[in-house]
């Protein structure tokens, strides 16, 4: 069975308005379970309202969504809550940790949410931060580590529910090119040990890292790229040519 199924999914903001926005017209996809996936597209193309979709941030206008068999179009919105919180992680941009808590927790609060005992995070915060090389800073708070050191943390507390699904939403955005190149060595081998992953991304060479990468223009899917045994450098070229041909109102 597919990890997440959608099937013709639209989304129309101010749809009784004068100008209704129709930021998704048409989307249809698979996600098997392990995929890596990368959703490229130009800015207002509607990236961010199919993350948020998936997300159960906010529902599709009309179509089918399924993760694991689960309709997320029929849940309230207290089931949608619990289910983000027991069945998706999320990393941002720009991070979004708290800055009145501890690293390690900002890390728990997921965790503490659902009522976990203490005994179990830690048991699953260790292999976690050994992974993510953050043992040492677990005990100081977001403001007194870097960028990198940060979105390492905001992906400690988006693993730790083990999550059937990742979202990632422009994790690299405000990252160096080293940094983002260790974040993204870091998504790679979550991704290895099975963890399934969704990222947006406008970076060529973060897409490159995935395994497929979907464009999206106006809405709709507009290509698709596997990355099958491409060294990474030629499938980098074949996303950008991908983008600029998007880019230069190829339909
Ligand atoms: N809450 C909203 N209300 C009205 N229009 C919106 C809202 N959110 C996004 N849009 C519009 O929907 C389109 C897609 O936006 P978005 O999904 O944020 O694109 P992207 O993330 O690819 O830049 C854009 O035209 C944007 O202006
Ligand atoms: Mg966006």
């Amino acid at each position: 069975m597919n990890l997440l199924h959608l099937s013709h999914l639209k989304r129309t903001y101010h749809p009784h308005s004068a100008h209704p926005v129709r930021a998704l017209k048409d989307i249809s996809f698979d996600v098997d379970p392990g995929e890596y996936i990368a959703i490229m597209g130009e800015s207002g193309a509607g990236k961010s309202t199919l993350l948020n979709i998936i997300a159960t941030l906010e529902k599709a206008s009309a179509g089918e969504i399924k993760l694991n068999g689960q309709n997320l179009s029929a849940l309230t919105v207290d089931q949608a809550a619990k289910y983000r919180r027991e069945h998706l992680g999320f990393i941002f941009q720009h991070f979004n940790l708290l800055n009145s808590l501890s690293n390690r927790d900002n890390i728990y609060l997921p965790l503490v949410l659902s009522k976990t005992a203490v005994s179990k995070m830690e048991k699953r915060l260790q292999p976690l931060a050994s992974s993510l090389g953050i043992e040492n800073i677990l005990d100081r708070y977001p403001a007194e580590i870097s960028g990198g050191q940060q979105q390492r943390i905001a992906i400690a507390r988006a693993l730790i529910t083990h999550p059937d699904l990742l979202l990632a939403d422009e994790p690299t955005g405000a990252l160096d090119s080293n940094t983002s190149n260790e974040i993204l060595d870091l998504f790679a081998s979550v991704n290895e040990n099975g963890q399934t992953i969704i990222m947006v991304t406008h970076s060529a060479a973060a897409a490159s890292r995935a395994k497929r990468t979907l464009f999206i223009k106006d809405g709709r899917i507009y290509h698709e790229l596997f990355r099958g045994d491409n060294p990474f450098k030629k499938y980098q070229e074949e996303i950008s040519q991908t983008m600029m041909t998007l880019t230069n109102g190829g339909e």
